[in-house]
């Protein structure tokens, strides 16, 4: 088969190499966006005189045909035709001579591949945050359904204070909420259209670049072709905003792993979202979470690849870039995949309630409270820490809480405590004293909560 670029080819290329050079094998995904994008091409070009309107009609409607059959698996993948461009006009050449033979005109594959993968990537962000959104909502569920419980709060994974476990889940719905937003700001940069740079220096014809980018429904023109035909800022960053997704799937799964331990005991996981061992009957392992935990590392390497990929280049179009995809579709699908399941594991794990509270006088989840009582009551800030603290060592020498001290004993380290100290002491009393915004008390809490079921029912 004669290769688009063949002309000044006097032997054919070794097959090893075409081998070797291929991207059909990961860029078909582009196919719709590849036929999407020429369409738009073709429409310009009628528009500025470089084809008849009859020439884009035929290309036009014959590009549908061929995105049917890709789509039902009807065209055959071939190395020699290297990619998904080369696969797409060589068919539409084959059914329409000459005038496929004009679809390339005024543009190069360099600014075709970023046209197509800008299409897609659009596409991509607007399914991310489809699937953040639900998550979102399974967290605020969540919120709703378990605001009366109290869980301890941990810094350094020790006691710290106690909030409303609906703090605790409010608290994901902000990390994916500037998740969202982080793709959003990335879209900007995404919806600015490649097309028509051409090779890398633009082109002697008269076409129109803002008319394709406006078919495309890009908000605006690259400015300068060679940059853009380098350009993959974009998929960095995309990739980027994938990654802390990931990241931030990956540690709340570790916490309820944590939770789910024998030790913790805080969280009940439904089976169909854990497995067993085969060895051990006993077990419950779960590996949902711990997948989602391990997968985070696939999609952090991949903007290390991305980054890796382009930080040799010189201007323009390299063929290292053919390999960006890769590294983009992977994140992508592992992301999604992710975040497929989240939602479901999120709102069916159950808090045990008694464990959680059977323990939850522990550590001194109260300290804290007492400290701020005392300043309350003109005690210096430092003063107060360090009264508490001896309180703090009192208690854990009689083995007891800060709310079993007696009085007497509580008023010999400082003077100015009273009776009324009992309202401040306990997990429950702790927590319920909380009330600075944002914090995890019922009243910032509620406030939070009606915050959140707003925005997400805003956003249907
Ligand atoms: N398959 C190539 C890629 O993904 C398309 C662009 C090829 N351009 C070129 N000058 N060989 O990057």
């Amino acid at each position: 088969m004669a290769k688009a670029w063949g002309g000044r080819f006097q032997e054919a290329t070794d097959a090893r190499v075409e081998k070797f050079t291929e991207s059909i094998s990961f860029d078909a995904r582009l196919a719709d966006c590849d036929i999407t994008g020429s369409q738009a091409h073709a429409r310009m070009l009628a528009k500025v005189g470089l084809i008849t309107d009859a020439e884009r009609d035929q290309i036009v409607s014959e590009l549908e045909v061929i995105r049917g059959e890709i789509a039902r698996g009807e065209m055959p993948f071939r190395t020699e035709l290297e990619d998904i461009h080369m696969h797409i006009e060589s068919r539409l050449t084959q059914r329409l001579g000459d005038v496929g033979r004009k679809l390339h005109t005024g543009r190069s594959r360099n600014d075709q591949v970023s046209t197509d993968i800008k299409l897609y990537v659009r596409g991509a962000i607007e399914h991310v945050d489809e699937l953040l959104l639900e998550l979102q909502r399974a967290f605020v569920d969540r919120a709703v359904r378990d605001v009366e419980i109290v869980l301890p709060g941990y810094t350094h994974l020790q006691r710290a204070m106690p909030v409303l476990a609906s703090h605790y889940w409010l608290a994901y719905a902000e990390k994916f909420d500037r998740d969202r937003q982080r793709l959003a700001d990335c879209l900007k940069r995404v919806n600015i259209s490649p097309l028509g740079a051409a090779a890398l220096a633009g082109t002697s014809l008269p076409i129109d670049r803002h008319e394709t980018a406006k078919l495309l429904g890009f908000a605006d023109v690259a400015r300068n072709s060679i940059d853009v035909s380098s350009d993959r800022d974009y998929l960095a960053e995309f990739v980027f905003a994938l990654s802390l997704v990931s990241a931030h799937l990956s540690t709340w799964a570790e916490e309820w792993i944590i939770w789910f331990t024998t030790e913790f005991g805080f969280l009940k996981l439904p089976d169909k979202f854990t497995t067993g061992s085969s060895i051990m009957p006993q077990k419950r392992n779960p590996d949902v979470l711990e997948l989602i935990r391990g997968k985070s590392a696939r999609v952090m390497a991949d903007v290390s690849q991305i980054l890796i990929l382009l930080k040799g280049l010189p201007m323009a179009y390299n063929r290292d870039l053919q390999e960006d995809k890769l590294a983009m579709f992977d994140a992508y699908d592992t992301v999604v995949a992710c975040l497929e399941l989240a939602p479901a594991v999120v709102i069916g794990a159950e808090l045990r309630v008694d464990r959680i509270n059977e323990k939850l006088d522990d550590g001194f989840l109260d300290a804290t409270a007492l400290m701020e009582y005392l300043i309350k009551r003109g005690v210096p800030m430092r003063t107060g820490h360090e009264t508490v603290g001896k309180l703090v060592a009192l208690a854990d020498s009689r083995n007891c809480r800060l709310s079993d001290l007696p009085l007497p004993d509580l008023k010999e380290v400082c003077a100015v405590i009273e009776a009324d100290v009992s309202s401040v002491l306990g997990t429950r009393n702790a927590v319920a004293v909380l009330q600075s915004y944002g914090s995890g008390g019922q009243a910032p809490v509620a406030e939070q909560i009606a915050y959140w079921q707003q925005k997400v029912s805003l956003a249907e």
